[in-house]
């Protein structure tokens, strides 16, 4: 990513939306200097998130997946992120997997947030899996998307204590506060130009 232009985000979201929003926020408070959102996307018409967008004067648009093949529908969603001059796609409680077609056209610009450390619990409700679990240390994780699921290389992960008393209610809340710092953190080291993947690793390019 190329510090003479504003790197463009396009943010995909199905729901509450509550990630985008701290990315927005982060952006303008000044903690993501030459970071932009281009578009922000929902695939779910009522998604309260694309709501907000729009309210906040951000470039909106739905694609509405329901009822479509996975194939038409990402194609006609990568049209618009490219014709929005998308440089990097933020996941953000988007409900859907990609075709690899999608992934294949972002190659290593696509993000995702997941409310566990992965590898551990994969998949939905991440945090009630943990809590269910009964482990003693949960987080999130902000990973570059590949074509299994929750799975590609690791930028950042944040971790919270489980405390006694926890029900996945509580936790989830705790983990989302780390959510909202861990997404930013991971688009500025991107931004930042100083970091690159080695096999799984994502390393300081010095290291
Ligand atoms: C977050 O917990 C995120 O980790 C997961 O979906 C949830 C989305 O929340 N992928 P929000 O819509 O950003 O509030």
């Amino acid at each position: 990513m190329q510090a003479s232009r504003p790197t463009r985000l396009g943010i995909l979201l199905s729901g509450r939306g509550s990630n985008f929003l701290a990315i927005a926020d982060s952006i303008r408070t000044g903690k993501l200097p030459g970071v932009e959102i281009a578009i922000v996307i929902s695939n779910v018409a009522d998604a309260p998130g694309i709501a907000a967008a729009a309210k906040l004067g951000f470039a909106t648009a739905l694609q509405i997946s329901k009822g479509r093949s996975r194939e038409a529908h990402d194609a006609d969603v990568a049209a618009l992120l490219l014709r929005h001059r998308v440089d990097l796609v933020c996941l953000a409680g988007y409900m859907r997997l990609l075709s690899p077609q999608f992934i294949a056209a972002f190659p290593q610009r696509i993000l995702n947030i997941h409310p566990s450390l992965l590898p551990a619990f994969p998949g939905l409700d991440a945090q009630q899996q943990a809590f269910d679990y009964g482990v003693k240390v949960a987080g999130c994780t902000v990973h570059f998307v590949d074509e299994e699921l929750d799975h590609g290389v690791i930028i950042l992960q944040r971790s919270v204590p489980v405390l006694d008393g926890d029900d996945a209610h509580t936790l989830s809340a705790r983990i989302l506060s780390e959510e909202h710092i861990a997404y930013s953190q991971a688009i500025a080291r991107l931004v930042s130009g100083e970091y690159q993947i080695r096999g799984r690793q994502y390393l300081k390019k010095d290291s």
